[in-house]
Order: structure tokens, then sequence, then C-alpha cells
């Protein structure tokens, strides 16, 4: 027997889909041994995944921009792992990567799949594995291209941007205020309001949970709101609605208030706000933008290599958690980026 075929590999499993909160009995947790990568394939351990509130969305049966986790499949997840077995030039035992493990310890990587499961190497002089899944990683490139390409802020703007102590949330705030815009939160809770003000330099923070968004959205933005980054959907997008400018950029990057609805999705009732403004909506898929990934990355590094720019990651430990941790996401519970860490 090989040192591989001695490993057993740990692995989750979606096994019913939810309706509203995904909950443990939702899971199966299974094993099977670990096997020797074919021809120009690899074996890669994993070291931590990251949880993302799309893994919500790919739980759900029908289309969407990627197929959904069928039953009985290794849950989806974007990761960091070790090469422990390579048959392929271009990776070595040792090297750290970037890819698509799943939620398991081991993770085979077929040559035809490489591509398509995202596996590079990274590079450990831009950043730690955490923030290669988060500034530098999905999160911070979602930010990134959201902001900079269908946003496109100038200096002077008011740049309004939700989830702001979040994974996307937090590298869009740091990167319009480097790009000269003047930069308004909203979160929940006065900590991460807090946060994003006094350590990213947020020029103020909106606690929704205050109960008084418009007033203080108000008093925030005196000359209104050119530019919105939308993660969370619902009232909050309604109500930045009202306070939007003649030309204003609003991106659509995610929902999350509307994720675990048992009801249909609740569309925005201010829209005609975008007739009169002449303004756009639209939204952004990160998965569009991979080829210009590298462009993102060496800028992106280059803020947090100055000290212009923070990545904070929350970090859980124990694959276990999976079905309590990843709930963080819909409870807020999650402070930074979050990551589970394996090991
Ligand atoms: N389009 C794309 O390609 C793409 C890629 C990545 C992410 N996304 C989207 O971007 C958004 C942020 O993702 P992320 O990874 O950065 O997550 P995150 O912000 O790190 O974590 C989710 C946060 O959402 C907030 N939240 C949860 N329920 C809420 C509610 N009902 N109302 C308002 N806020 C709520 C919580 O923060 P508070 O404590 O502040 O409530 C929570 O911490 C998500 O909608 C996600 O789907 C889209």
């Amino acid at each position: 027997m090989t040192a591989l075929a001695a490993l057993t590999n740990h692995q989750i499993r979606l096994k019913a889909r939810p309706n509203g909160l995904p909950t443990r009995d939702g899971w199966d947790f299974t094993t099977e041994p670990v096997a020797e990568p074919a021809d120009g394939g690899v074996l890669v351990k994993t070291l931590a995944i990251s949880l993302d509130p799309a893994m919500r969305g790919w739980m759900n049966e029908g289309k969407s921009y990627i197929a959904p986790v069928a039953i009985g499949e290794v849950m989806r997840a974007g990761g960091i792992g070790m090469v422990i077995a390579s048959k392929n030039p271009g990776f070595t035992v040792g090297d750290v990567v970037s890819c698509t493990p799943g939620v398991q310890e081991y993770c085979l990587i077929a040559v035809d799949q490489i591509k398509r499961n995202g596996l590079f190497r990274i590079d450990p002089r831009l950043g730690t594995p955490n923030q290669w899944l988060n500034v530098l990683g999905m999160p911070g490139m979602t930010g990134y291209f959201g902001l900079m390409d269908v946003g496109q802020p100038k200096p002077g703007e008011t740049v309004v941007v939700s989830g702001a102590a979040g994974a996307v949330g937090q590298t869009v705030g740091q990167l319009a205020k480097i790009k000269g815009c003047r930069v308004v939160g909203i979160a929940g809770g006065p900590a991460k309001c807090e946060w994003v003000v006094k350590e990213l330099g947020f020029d103020a923070c909106v606690d929704y949970k205050a109960g008084n968004v418009k007033a203080d959205l108000k008093d925030a933005c005196p000359k209104g709101v050119d530019i919105y980054f939308d993660n969370v959907g619902g009232e909050i997008l309604d109500t930045v609605l009202t306070r939007i400018t003649r030309g204003a950029r609003i991106i659509i990057c995610g929902a999350i208030s509307q994720y675990n609805n048992t009801t249909p999705v609740k569309g925005p009732a201010n829209y005609l706000s975008l007739l009169v403004n002449r303004a756009r909506m639209e939204g952004i898929v990160v998965f569009d933008y991979t080829e210009r990934f590298p462009v993102a990355v060496a800028e992106l590094a280059g803020h947090l290599q100055s000290g212009r720019m923070k990545s904070k990651e929350d970090v859980v430990v124990g694959m276990a958690t999976f079905p309590e941790t990843l709930l963080k996401l819909f409870n807020g519970e999650n402070f930074g980026k979050l990551v589970l860490q394996f090991a």
C-alpha cells in the first residue's frame, strides 16, 4: 500500500436542498480512500476553504451563472491547499495553491479539470494564504472589477457600499478611498461600523441595525450617492435608491438579505429613481474577469504592501463545524472574510 492509500478523505456532501437557512441534517458526512493522481493530475490537501454567501445559491435547484451542487455531491468551495502528489510538470509537491477543493480534506484534480478548478500556485510574496482567499482572492476580484469596471469611480464622488465590513465590502471601500472618493459603508452593529471608519479609513458608516438607514444615509451623503455597491439587496437597496444622483451607477453584486427567503425575492419598489436620475443598475459575476485577475492582484497586493490597504479575515478552525460556521454569513457573526481552516 502506498502512503496515499493509507489516507482517508473526510468530505461533506449536500444531502438535501434547504428551504430557508441550511441545517446540519441537510449535510452528509462521508469518507473515502485517497487515490493517486493520473497522468497530468495533482492531489491537493486542503488547508482552508472560503465560506461564501454564494454557497447558499449553489444549494438551490435551477438556472444560475453556475450549475447547482447536485444532491450527493461534495459541497463546492474555493480554498487554499498544498500539492501532496503531482503527475503534472507544472506543479511540485509542497506547492501552495489556490483551487476549488470543495468541502473535503483531499482533492484530486485531473489534467482536463485544472482550468475549470481554478488551480494555480499562489505567490507568497504578494500575500498570506488567507489574503489569497480575501483581498487577493475571489472577493477582492469581485470588489475590484465591480467598482472599477462597472462603477467607474471618479475622485470626489460618493461611493456607498453595503456589507462594508465583509470580504467584498472591505476591498470596495478601501479601493474607492484610494481612488479619491468619499466612502460610506453600511454594516450591522457599532463594532463593524467603527472598524471600517477607524481602521479602514471610510468617511462614515451607517449601522443599518440601528433602524434609521434613510436619515443616517442622508446625513452621511449630503451630496447624494454617485455609486452604490450593493451586497445585500432588499430594503437597503430600496432606501439607497432614494438618494442617488444623476448618472449614478449601482453595482448589483449580491443580495444576501434575500438568499434564505422562503417567499419570492423582493425587488426594489423605488426603481423609477433610475429613470429620474438617468442612472444605471448592473449585475456583475466575478468569473467573467478571470483573464484579468493578475492585473487586479498586482494592484491590490501593492496597496497591501504599501499599507494603504488592510485585509481582515475571520478564521474558524475545524472542517466539522462547516454547517454552523456557514451560517455566520447570514446572521452577520463573521467579522471580515470568513475562512474555515482545516487543521
Ligand atoms: N457577483 C459576484 O460575482 C459575487 C462574488 C462574491 C460575492 N458576491 C456577493 O457579495 C456579497 C458579500 O459577500 P462576502 O463574501 O463579502 O460576504 P461578507 O460580507 O463577508 O459576509 C456576509 C455579510 O452580509 C451581511 N448580512 C447578512 N445578512 C444580511 C441582511 N439580511 N441584511 C444586510 N446585511 C446582511 C452580514 O454583515 P452585517 O453584520 O453587516 O449585517 C454578513 O457578515 C454577497 O451578497 C455575495 O453573494 C458576489
